[in-house]
């Protein structure tokens, strides 16, 4: 089989791609992405000499790139996308350039290659927010609900997925999963941002007032649940993926980070929040439990010790990603909090 999973310098895309070289070496992997500020091929370092493994750089908006790039592939796994709700807060259209018009270019290539599969990685924020406090989930019924320019443009992404199915046919399966973290997650995000931030000696920002819900998965069930669904997913389909059975707090999350480091909460600093901030995020993983056999193997404590101890051991390559224009962006977004 030959895969081309775009995006694959990033975070999840990465840890995907070391993953399947790792447990299926009879494949080969074609990483096509355009190295934004948060692809970083240092995460693939191990494995550039493998011979069934091959990086291309390239604009998922760029037809030529992607119908060259396309061809002899049998599967597209499609995580490139812009991922920061900050930052589609501060710009927008960059957003909806990548995640909307670089899906289509893609699904037009994969249409005309006729590929066997077009896998879609897409969120739980297309669902919009639950109430505080309430057992409510996200499921594959739940009605689509986006509230920032970031989870606006994925749902625009999901829905050109499944016209693309259901217009023309094209074998597709989409999953929308809840916050991912681990290794080589890029410092912008909230546990990447704190455990760094900790090591550095810094104050942890937690947007006020820290009450909000978000469904913590460890990078490697996330996937671990897209291997399933390419294995085994029905074509056409939505899965949701998501880790934890009781509701924990921003606060209380990162509480439980500094409590890990062998610190007290004194570095923690509340600061403005975030416009039109999800209050609460928790996803209901029964059909792909039931349908396809998978389930969350990593508990939040024991996912944030492995995160943790991968902070404290690869500290050249977050130092690395924070300095530039990282710093720049710290800057910006954090200065009149
Ligand atoms: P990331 O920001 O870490 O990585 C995105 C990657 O896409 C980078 O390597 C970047 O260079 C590449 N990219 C961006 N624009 C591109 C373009 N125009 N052409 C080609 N490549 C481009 O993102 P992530 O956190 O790894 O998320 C991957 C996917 O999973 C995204 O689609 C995201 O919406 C989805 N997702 C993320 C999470 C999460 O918690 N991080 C949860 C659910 C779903
Ligand atoms: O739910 C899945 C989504 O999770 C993915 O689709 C996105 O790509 C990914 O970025 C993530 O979005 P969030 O906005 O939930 O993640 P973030 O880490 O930015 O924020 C998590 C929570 O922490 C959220 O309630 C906002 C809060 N936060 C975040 C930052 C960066 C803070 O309190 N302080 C911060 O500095």
């Amino acid at each position: 089989m030959k895969l081309l999973v775009t995006g694959g310098a990033g975070f999840i895309g990465s840890n995907f791609v070391l993953y399947w070289l790792a447990h299926h070496s009879e494949d080969v992997v074609v990483n096509f992405d355009a190295l934004t500020y948060a692809g970083n091929l240092e995460n693939l370092k191990s494995v550039e000499k493998n011979p069934q493994y091959s990086f291309v750089k390239g604009d998922i908006t760029n037809p030529q790139d992607v119908e060259k790039a396309m061809q002899g592939v049998n599967i597209v796994v499609h995580f490139a996308a812009e991922s920061h709700v900050d930052r589609s807060i501060m710009d927008p259209s960059t957003f909806v350039r990548t995640n909307v018009l670089g899906t289509q270019v893609l699904l037009e290539a994969a249409k005309k290659v006729g590929v066997k599969k077009f896998h879609h990685v897409s969120t739980d924020e297309v669902f919009g927010s639950l109430e505080l406090g309430s057992t409510e989930k996200f499921s594959e019924t739940t009605p689509y609900n986006p509230h920032s320019p970031y989870s606006a443009s994925k749902a625009g992404s999901d829905h050109l997925v499944r016209a693309y199915h259901d217009t023309y046919g094209l074998p597709i399966t989409i999953t929308n999963c809840s916050n991912n973290y681990g290794p080589y997650h890029f410092p912008e995000k909230l546990f990447s941002l704190t455990i760094t931030n900790i090591l550095e000696g810094k104050k942890v920002p937690v947007y006020t007032p820290g009450n909000h819900v978000r469904d913590w998965l460890y990078v490697e069930d996330h996937v671990r649940a897209i291997e399933m669904v390419l294995q085994k997913g029905k074509d056409g389909e939505t899965y949701c993926i998501g880790g934890m059975t009781q509701d924990v707090s921003n606060l209380e999350a990162v509480k439980m980070i500094l409590r890990l480091m062998g610190k007290d909460d004194s570095s923690i600093e509340l600061v403005k929040d975030r416009p039109g901030h999800d209050v609460r995020y928790a996803i209901d993983w029964t059909k792909i439990n039931t349908e396809l056999g998978w389930s969350p193997s990593v508990s939040l404590e024991e996912g944030l010790q492995k995160t943790i101890a991968w902070y404290t051991e690869h500290r050249d390559w977050w130092m690395d990603v924070k300095s530039g224009t990282y710093a720049e962006y710290y800057t910006k977004q954090y200065q009149e909090r």
